[in-house]
């Protein structure tokens, strides 16, 4: 697609063309001499392309296209990351060590990547959890597979070390306070992968006080990272790391849903610092117990399932505005903003869909949208709202 109706005037032909000049260096130089050049520190050298790409001289795809021909792994701006390697760390985990490009802008422990993948020519993306953030730019992630899933039976069978993913930036809230009295780590199924993040990252630094951790399977083979966490423990005399089964009775091992009893070994319990990261049902549980139990300490959860969302309002037709886009269309009290807009047609940056990633953000420009995870309004004009967590009060215009 051309600029302001104008072509830009270095066309992909003329990038192909260098292209070829380059496939013919290649051939020309020897495979290591060739490698070693292009090991150099190109970065830089992307300035200027950068430039032209914002001057509409240059297409950023046309750009991205040659790069990639050079190094799978290089774009202009957007981040992709070599698969370094892979690991299975449960039977149905798999561990990626991936190394990003320079675009990467890094990210906190406990944090997760939008991971973004091209099937049939439709992008789908799915969020997974950093466990490791390496001192050399390579970081980890670790991907259950979703039975029936489009996404994780792929990366899972799939995806080969040396092949190149596109991730998005990090996000993500969970935090270690690294001056808490102690520290509780309550995990269900993947939700274990965030908070490993936080506890590799927590000891490595020195963190002395008492850690606890309970991870919820179904099942003996889902335990994930056993090996490592039985090593920490091993190491670590202030970690301690205990298994629940949810499923199969297994004598040895604590047993069922997440309740207070699992926690009687926990020592100094009100004093500590609560983690909790699990399906949206385990997160219920865990905050009701810490309501009732009157914990005096911190508590901070995240739901790898969507909210369960209040369906309280009444259904009733609204007008909403897509301003950018040019439309004006009836919808309801009741979905989420994100869901109307796509069933108009619309095609709006997301990732989660959870209100966790924020990368549905867009402004209210007029009207009242609803939070439906906890049915609070907003009415200000400009603020950012989160569409997938947002309906319309009213009539609203967003700048969409
Ligand atoms: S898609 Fe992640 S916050 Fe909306």
């Amino acid at each position: 697609m051309a600029f302001a109706g104008v072509e830009p005037p270095f066309s992909a032909q003329v990038l192909t063309e260098w292209l070829g000049f380059w496939q013919f260096s290649e051939q020309l130089f020897t495979g290591s001499l060739f490698m070693a050049l292009i090991a150099l520190p190109w970065a830089p050298l992307l300035r200027p392309l950068r430039a032209l790409v914002a001057r509409h001289w240059l297409r950023e795809s046309d750009v991205d296209a040659l790069l990639a021909r050079l190094q799978p792994a290089w774009r202009l701006n957007r981040v992709f990351a070599r698969v370094e390697a892979r690991h299975w760390v449960a039977d149905d985990m798999l561990a990626l060590t991936l190394r990003p490009n320079g675009n990467w802008r890094g990210a906190q422990p406990g944090q997760h990547v939008q991971v973004y993948l091209e099937q049939a020519g439709v992008r789908l993306s799915r969020s997974y959890s950093l466990t490791a953030l390496h001192a050399d730019g390579r970081l980890e992630i670790a991907i259950k597979r979703q039975p029936g899933g489009r996404v994780s039976p792929h990366l899972l069978d799939w995806l080969a070390v040396g092949q190149v993913l596109e991730l998005g930036p990090a996000f993500g809230e969970l935090r270690w306070d690294a001056r808490s009295p102690g520290v509780l780590l309550l995990a269900a199924g993947s939700g274990i992968t965030p908070l490993l993040g936080l506890l590799r990252s927590a000891l490595a630094q020195g963190f002395s006080a008492p850690i606890s951790v309970l991870h919820y399977v179904r099942e003996q083979g889902q335990r994930a990272f056993v090996a490592e966490l039985q090593a920490l423990q091993a190491q670590y005399a202030n970690l301690q790391v205990r298994w629940v089964l949810t499923g199969a009775p297994l004598t040895a091992e604590l047993q069922g849903r997440f309740n207070a009893a699992h926690l009687i070994e926990v020592a100094e319990l009100s004093q500590r610092q609560v983690l909790a990261c699990g399906s949206a049902g385990f997160v219920e549980q865990v905050q009701q117990w810490w309501r009732s139990a009157g914990q005096g300490s911190a508590l901070q959860v995240e739901a790898f399932t969507p909210p369960r969302l209040l369906a309280t309002a009444a259904r009733r037709e609204v007008r909403l505005g897509f301003v950018r886009s040019q439309q004006s269309v009836v919808g309801d009290t009741r979905r989420s903003l994100l869901e109307q807009a796509e069933s108009q047609g619309l095609r709006p940056a997301h990732g989660c869909r959870q209100g966790i990633c924020a990368s549905c953000t867009c402004v209210l420009l007029a009207g009242v949208v609803r939070d439906l995870r906890s049915g609070a309004l907003f009415d200000e004009p400009g603020q950012p709202i989160r569409l997938c967590i947002s309906a319309p009060h009213g009539d609203v215009a967003i700048d969409l």
